[in-house]
């Protein structure tokens, strides 16, 4: 598939200034000079502040790093995990269609994405608020189907608990991800065939226990939701003094 920039561009970009800081310490993970090899988390920490990939953002990092624009443009239109066009201000949907939840139900899914959303994939909702794409295995094959929503999975899913979910979105709610069949992760439907006796600590696993902690899996990024973790910079620094110029 040809991937090109969208039409319609925003005049400019520039990081939230916890963004900044946070683009700022990545840069020190790397030797002098290869700087250049923070281009994908810093490209997407910009999809993740503005929710799709602009042109201006993909020049203010490639000034960042030094690099020419043509090669981070290389980098955003390679990968298709980095959005370029517009998604919804509340939602982007990624509907997994291999094998697995294909045979599972993907297709009712999207159907649902259809009916609920909008009739093609990359294509904003009528209120510009949900969008949705079909995606390649997103690693949860023994939850298919499954979609995904910002950071989080929700998985086990039919035609009714997705239009659930997207009506609880829609109401400006997050669902709690994770299975929503019941299951506290991917052990037998039918229950433990073994270790059975043992009961369960928490009451969500470890993955859904997490975004339920941060609560960040719709928000755009600005860089406040989690310390920085660079602790050879010492606690909480800035790097201020990083130099982000490439040269
Ligand atoms: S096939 Fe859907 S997550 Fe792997």
């Amino acid at each position: 598939m040809l991937r090109r920039l969208h039409p319609e561009q925003p005049d400019s970009f520039a990081f939230t200034p916890e963004n900044r800081k946070w683009a700022e310490a990545q840069l020190t993970k790397y030797p002098e000079g290869r700087q250049a090899s923070a281009v994908i988390p810093l490209l997407w920490r910009a999809q993740e502040q503005e929710g799709w990939l602009t042109r201006p953002a993909i020049e203010y990092v490639a000034d960042m790093l030094g690099m020419a624009y043509i090669r981070v443009l290389e980098v955003a239109t390679f990968y298709f995990m980095f959005q370029l066009s517009p998604v919804g201000s509340v939602a982007h949907v990624q509907v997994c269609g291999t094998t697995s939840c294909l045979i599972c139900g993907a297709e009712d899914l999207i159907s649902v994405c259809k009916e609920k959303i909008a009739p093609e994939p990359h294509m904003l909702s009528a209120d510009g608020r949900f969008s949705w794409e079909e995606v390649e295995c997103l690693g949860a094959c023994s939850n298919a189907p499954m979609i995904q929503v910002g950071k989080d999975y929700y998985e086990d899913l039919t035609a009714e608990s997705l239009g659930a979910i997207l009506d609880t979105l829609a109401r400006g709610e997050v669902p709690v991800p994770g299975p929503q069949n019941g299951r506290f992760a991917s052990e037998p439907k039918g229950g433990l065939s073994s270790l059975a006796d043992g009961e369960k600590a928490n009451a969500h696993n470890a993955s859904v226990a997490r975004a339920l902690a941060v609560g960040d899996g719709i928000k755009r990024i600005d860089g406040t939701e989690v310390p920085l973790l660079t602790p050879w910079q010492g606690a909480g620094a800035a790097a201020e003094d990083v130099k982000t110029d490439g040269s």
